[in-house]
C-alpha cells in the first residue's frame, strides 16, 4: 500500500467509527478540539484551523510534530524491523541508550527503558528500594508521578489517589520547598524538580542543594522526576543540570522520544553496577521504534540548538507576557487574576491551544522547544485584550 492510499484507509476508518465517546472509556476531560495533524509548534484540527500548540501535545512534541527527520527515522526503521524485544542484542538499543547516556549528568551512567512516566517511576522506586534494602520513600506534597498503583502510591493529591486509593503504606508526604527531616528508614526521596501540575510551582535552589545533603547524611537517594523537566525543556538538558543538583535515579518520558511512547530511568553508575538479570523488564522497553524515535529526537534538538532555544523562550516570556511567569525555558506557568478556564477558551478561539493545571489560576505553556518567540509576541497582545475585557 503507497502513503495516499495508506492516509485514505485512515481517514475512511476514523469517519466510519463515529465519535470516540461510543468506544472509549470515558475517563479523559477533553478539550473541544479534533486534531488531525501536526506541522513544527502548529498543530491542525478537522475543519482545517492550524493553532499554536503552546500545550506541545501534553508537554510530548518536544522537537515539534511530526518532523521531518523524526518520520523519516521511524519510517525507514519499521520498514526494517518494526519489533524485538529485549531477549535479543540491538545495535540500535545501543545507540539509543548512549544518546540518553550522553545528554546526561555524567554520574548516570546507564538507562532502563520502558513506556511512560508512571513506569519509569515505578522503576525508579523499585531500584531505591532494592538497593538500600530499605521500605520508605519520602515525596511532595503536591506532587504527581503518574496512575500505576506505585507512581500513586507516591503522589499526594486525593484528587488522584481516591479513585483507587492506593497504600500509602511507605510514603510519608512533606511540603515542597520546606526543610526535611529524614531517618535512616528511607530509602529516596521523589520530587519533580519543577512541580509542573501543581501549577508550576518552583523551589529554591539552596532548599535542593540542603535536600540532596539530607538525603547523603542518612544514606538515601535522590529520584528527580523529569518527566517534564527533561531533555532541555528548561533551558538546560536536564533540571538536574540547571540546578546543579547531584541525583541518584532520574526518570523521565513525555518528549524522550519526540511522541513515541517511551519512559526512561536514568540510573547511578554505583546503582547501575549492581544490576543482574532478571530485576527489571519490559516486553515493549527499548523497541527498535522506539530507539529510532530518541535517536531522531536526540539528533534534532541537537541538529537545531533547542536546547539554548528554550532558554531564550522562558526569557522572552518574562519580558513580553503581560502576567506573572512562573518556571523555567519552555515549561512556564502563567499566573492570571482569575479563572484561566474561559481564558483558554478564547485563546482556542485566537487560534492558541494552551493548558491549565490544578491550580485554577495558572495557565500552563510547555510548547515544542522550535515554538519561534514570535508566538509569544502574539499571545502577549492576546491575553492583554482578553484581561482588558
Ligand atoms: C511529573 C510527571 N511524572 C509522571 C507522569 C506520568 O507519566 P505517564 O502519563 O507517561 O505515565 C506525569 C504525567 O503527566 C508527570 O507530569
Amino acid at each position: 500500500m503507497d502513503a495516499v492510499t495508506a492516509e485514505a484507509l485512515l481517514d475512511q476508518l476514523a469517519q466510519a467509527a463515529g465519535p470516540e465517546a461510543d468506544w472509549q472509556l470515558a475517563t479523559y476531560d477533553k478539550l473541544p478540539l479534533n486534531l488531525v495533524r501536526g506541522q513544527g509548534a502548529r498543530v491542525q484540527d478537522a475543519d482545517g484551523r492550524w493553532y499554536w500548540d503552546l500545550y506541545g501535545g501534553h508537554c510530548v512534541a518536544l522537537i515539534g510534530h511530526s518532523h521531518p527527520t523524526w518520520v523519516a527515522m521511524l519510517h525507514a526503521q519499521a520498514q526494517r524491523l518494526g519489533f524485538y524485544s529485549n531477549v535479543v542484542n540491538s545495535s540500535l538499543r545501543a545507540a539509543a541508550c548512549k544518546a540518553i547516556v550522553d545528554f546526561a549528568p555524567k554520574n548516570l551512567s546507564r538507562v532502563f527503558l520502558s513506556n511512560s512516566g508512571a513506569e519509569a517511576n515505578e522503576v525508579a522506586l523499585k531500584l531505591a528500594r532494592h538497593h538500600t534494602g530499605r521500605p520508605n520513600i519520602v515525596a511532595m506534597q503536591g506532587g504527581f508521578h503518574g496512575r500505576t498503583l506505585g507512581a500513586l502510591a507516591v503522589t499526594a493529591s486525593e484528587k488522584y489517589r481516591k479513585y483507587a486509593l492506593p497504600e500509602y503504606g511507605n510514603t510519608r508526604f512533606v511540603p515542597f520547598g520546606e526543610p526535611v527531616k529524614l531517618d535512616d528508614s528511607v530509602a529516596a526521596v521523589i520530587l519533580e524538580p519543577i512541580q509542573s501540575l501543581a501549577g508550576v510551582a518552583t523551589a529554591e535552589r539552596g532548599w535542593l542543594h540542603g535536600l540532596r545533603a539530607e538525603c547523603d547524611r542518612v544514606g538515601a537517594l535522590l529520584i528527580f522526576d523529569e518527566v517534564q523537566t527533561a531533555w532541555g525543556r528548561m533551558g538546560a538538558n536536564f533540571a538536574a543540570d540547571f540546578y546543579g543538583v547531584r541525583v541518584d535515579l532520574l526518570t523521565s518520558a513525555k518528549g524522550t522520544a519526540g511522541g513515541f511512547p517511551v519512559g526512561a530511568t536514568l540510573v547511578d553508575d554505583t546503582i547501575a553496577r549492581r544490576a543482574k538479570s532478571g530485576d527489571q523488564g519490559s516486553t515493549f522497553g527499548a523497541g527498535p521504534m522506539a530507539c529510532a524515535a530518541i535517536l531522531a529526537t536526540h539528533h534534532v534538538l541537537r541538529e537545531e540548538g533547542l536546547v539554548a532555544h528554550a532558554a531564550a523562550f522562558g526569557q522572552h516570556a518574562r519580558k513580553v507576557l503581560p502576567v506573572k511567569v512562573r518556571g523555567e525555558g519552555a515549561l512556564l506557568g502563567l499566573c492570571l487574576d482569575r479563572p484561566v478556564k474561559p481564558v483558554l477558551a478564547t485563546l482556542r478561539e485566537r487560534g492558541f491551544v494552551a493548558g491549565g493545571s490544578d491550580d485554577p489560576n495558572v495557565m500552563r505553556l510547555m510548547p515544542p522547544l522550535c515554538t519561534p518567540l514570535s508566538v509569544l509576541d502574539e499571545l502577549a497582545e492576546v491575553l492583554r485584550e482578553i484581561l482588558r475585557a
